[in-house]
């Protein structure tokens, strides 16, 4: 219960989950590798979602769109005039902040030191400011609150400033002919701009969902909490189109489908819950986020919103192409719906926030006892506790000792269900370190191959958690590791 983010960022280093992007420069902030394990547990989430999403229903498809779109993508989304962020320079620690992060934590403070009333009307002077984008006043509330800064007078801030998240680049080569263009900073509007390329090549009827997994950018400011908050990130996104007036109903249908996934994956229910927003979006009639509980406290790892119709309104009328469905379908009054734009319900998880969230519901440090009589010791060991379905490597195979046919044998093993399963062989090193090796990643199962097995075709498969070993014939193995890793 005690575990720090430190713990789990240093574990994640050591054993190859997650790496500093390039650490031999000294990294760069907010961006990060995945290594073998890693990536082996990343794709293992985006499968179990692919599939929860484009194969258990049979009204989703997916799609993979490119990172570069159109320029006027972004003007339609909103995101060239609504997606920054206030933010402010000191000039005296030459340090820049968010506005309203600021002023957050300074209501925190109050909070802490008993002045709820205090810390009360901060947060709602900061709404309405926010809200009204009256800047000055934003920056008047720091000053008056002098924050950050011993000194704090009128000179020391600069202006508070709208920051655009977004990261820009060119394309065309040739200088005065190139055009900016941007990095998603989401990957639905790869969806919307496809929904009737998706709509008619896949005959689609409405109500229908198109999946898609893809990168997404973002300039964060405050880019903390390791793979919480990175500058390039992975989203898993599904936008679910219905008929207008219907949203409501898929909204509530799409919050607990979503929430039932987490706990299925193996986040508890008592770590994860639902965060209404009270203030919404410009897109979103109603939205909320299924919240997991981080060392770090609750934070966001999915949002659900309904966005109304405002991509496609937005997306026809800048292209100029109609965005509508011919609804056949007979209402009560036994009329065709015909043509509209559909409404919009979309579910949109970041594969690494996910990631993170499982490895710290899994990282477990415990205290276990081992020997018997004279011989027992108490020690603490590191494990794992991933989903089977999950796990980098689904089981380990040792030969007992390097000698006598073992390694022959528990080769042959291998190479049959090395087809079926990731696993690794090892024979290096006493059985005992070989076990502790497979904790540290989370292995669900390590088979041992000894003299017996020579004999009987039988051989021992430990498990993870409980440390139990259970012996059982050679031909039984398949089946009983496909069970336990399935999902
Ligand atoms: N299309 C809607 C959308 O992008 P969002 O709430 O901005 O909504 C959705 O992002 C999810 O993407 C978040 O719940 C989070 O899991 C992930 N995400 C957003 N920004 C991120 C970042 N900087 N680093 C890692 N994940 C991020």
């Amino acid at each position: 219960e005690n575990t720090q983010l430190k713990d789990i960022v240093a574990h994640a280093k050591e054993y190859g989950f997650v790496f500093p992007s390039s650490e031999i420069y000294d990294g760069l902030q907010a961006v990060y590798d995945y290594g073998p394990n890693g990536v082996e547990l990343k794709n293992n989430l985006k499968q179990l979602w692919w599939r929860a999403m484009t194969q258990l229903n049979q009204n989703v498809v997916g799609i993979d769109a490119a990172i570069f779109m159109h320029p006027l993508t972004w003007k339609a989304s909103g995101h060239i005039d609504g997606f920054s962020d206030p933010m402010i320079d000191n000039l005296d620690s030459k340090k820049r902040y968010r506005a309203d992060v600021l002023l957050e934590e300074k209501a925190a403070h109050y909070e802490n030191v008993g002045d709820k009333v205090r810390a009360d009307m901060l947060l709602a002077d900061m709404g309405r400011l926010l809200t009204a984008e009256d800047l000055t006043g934003v920056r008047q509330l720091i000053i008056d609150e002098k924050i950050a800064c011993p000194v704090s007078g009128t000179a020391n801030w600069t202006e508070v400033r709208q920051f655009n998240l977004m990261f820009s680049t060119q394309v065309g080569s040739v200088e005065g002919d190139s055009t900016l263009i941007y990095l998603r900073p989401e990957t639905a509007q790869g969806i919307f701009v496809n929904f009737l390329n998706v709509q008619k090549s896949a005959r689609m009827k409405i109500p229908f969902g198109i999946a898609q997994i893809g990168k997404a950018f973002r300039n964060e400011i405050v880019a903390r909490q390791f793979i919480f908050r990175m500058r390039e990130f992975e989203q898993m996104e599904m936008q679910f189109f219905v008929r207008p007036g219907t949203e409501m109903e898929w909204y509530q249908q799409w919050k607990e489908t979503r929430l039932r996934w987490h706990e299925a994956l193996g986040l508890p229910a008592e770590k994860l819950r639902f965060h209404d927003h009270d203030k919404l979006a410009h897109y979103a009639n109603a939205a909320v986020d299924i919240e997991f509980e981080f060392p770090f406290g609750f934070k966001e790892i999915e949002g659900i919103h309904s966005r109304t119709d405002f991509d496609l309104t937005q997306h026809q009328a800048l292209s100029r192409k109609k965005q509508q469905f011919f609804d056949n379908d007979l209402d009560e009054n036994g009329k065709a719906y015909g043509n509209y734009v559909p409404f919009v319900v979309e579910t949109s998880v970041g594969a690494d926030r996910l990631f993170l969230a499982t490895l710290c519901q899994a990282y477990t440090e415990e205290t276990i006892t081992e020997g018997e009589g004279e011989q027992q010791q108490t020690k603490t060991r590191t494990v794992l506790r991933l989903h089977p379905a999950l796990a980098p490597v689904k089981a380990a195979i040792f030969p007992l000792v390097r000698k006598d046919g073992l390694p022959e044998k528990a080769t042959e093993i291998f190479d049959e269900l090395r087809h079926d399963f990731r696993l690794v062989y090892e024979e290096r090193d006493a059985i005992g370190k070989r076990y502790t090796r497979q904790d540290l990643i989370g292995t669900p199962f390590c088979i041992a191959v000894d003299h017996q097995t020579l004999e009987d075709n039988t051989i021992t498969v430990r498990h993870r958690d409980l440390r139990e070993q259970t012996r059982m014939p050679i031909s039984e193995l398949r089946n009983y590791i496909g069970e336990a890793v399935s999902f």
